[in-house]
């Protein structure tokens, strides 16, 4: 159990905007002590309107939104902020854009020393065979001039949820457990260090798309080279993504493509690797 421990949502968003600043000097950076989710705050055409390039901080979500329309539990030892972004291509193209967002994300942690990462397709984050964090990509209403707003949500467990007994799956979080005050402190680093690492990869994804994130995805892929299963049922060998991000499955039969949607992944070896925070 964390006891309590007063930050200060202010305070923290003006550390965090000096230290991005020589990066992405038009990022606005927001933190909020609570809300439902910073995916639907950023979603929101009123939110910072004038604001393309927005962060958004939440030291808690009362209705954190995973991938699938599943919910995401985001108590005190996580981290879970959102970006908006807007892109100068049209939403059409963003398919590998979540992959491309992992990549940068687990760089980021790396540099934090954080070890034994991989990413499980498309945008699971692990640490060793567990849940780590998730990224939740939702696009905004089309704009006039081909352009496209996204938020991009990521959650990361700091530190193992209280209720470990509400999972039926494997969770894995930077720390098993630490004090309040130590997770304040980590949660800022991670997300600084992360969004050094994010944001000039949607810059370089705006302007060149997934083709140059794809190699590095490759060399973080879980599972690759071995059988694995997809929610519908379609089993093969993981051989890797395409230009586009789409998984592509050996079936023995042919190689078969599958975007990102409603699929899942998971081993199809005896020993079965559950992940994931959601509840
Ligand atoms: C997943 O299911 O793997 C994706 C989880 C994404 C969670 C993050 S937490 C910050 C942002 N706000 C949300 O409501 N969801 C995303």
């Amino acid at each position: 159990m964390t006891e309590s421990f007063v930050v200060d949502p202010k305070s923290i968003a003006e550390r965090v905007s000096a230290l991005l600043n020589p990066i992405c000097p038009n990022l606005l950076v927001d933190v909020k002590a609570e809300t439902e989710s910073t995916n639907a705050d950023l979603l929101q055409l009123n939110y910072q309107a004038h604001s393309p390039y927005c962060m958004l901080l939440a030291l808690k979500q009362s209705h954190g939104r995973g991938r699938q329309g599943r919910p995401w539990l985001s108590d005190q030892g996580s981290l879970t902020f959102s970006l908006r972004w807007q892109f100068k291509r049209s939403a059409d193209t963003l398919s590998g854009l979540p992959l491309a967002v992992a990549v940068a994300a687990l760089n980021g942690l790396k540099s934090l020393g954080v070890q034994d990462l991989s990413i499980k397709w498309p945008n699971d984050l692990l640490k060793g065979t567990g849940k780590l964090g998730g990224i939740l990509l939702e696009l905004g209403k089309p704009l006039s001039d081909g352009m496209t707003n996204a938020v991009i949500g990521i959650g990361i467990n700091l530190q193992l949820p209280f209720e470990l007994s509400k999972f039926d799956y494997k969770v894995a979080a930077i720390h098993e457990s630490a004090s309040a005050e130590y997770i304040a402190n980590i949660r800022e680093d991670t997300l600084v260090a992360i969004l050094k690492t994010l944001l000039p990869a949607l810059i370089k994804f705006d302007a060149e798309g997934f083709s140059i994130f794809r190699q590095e995805w490759m060399g973080h892929a879980a599972w690759l080279g071995q059988k694995v299963e997809l929610s519908t049922g379609t089993q093969g060998t993981l051989i890797g993504v395409d230009q586009d991000g789409a998984l592509l499955l050996d079936t023995d039969l042919c190689i078969e493509r599958f975007l990102a949607g409603d699929l899942s992944l998971r081993t199809a070896e005896p020993a079965r690797v559950f992940s994931s925070r959601d509840v």
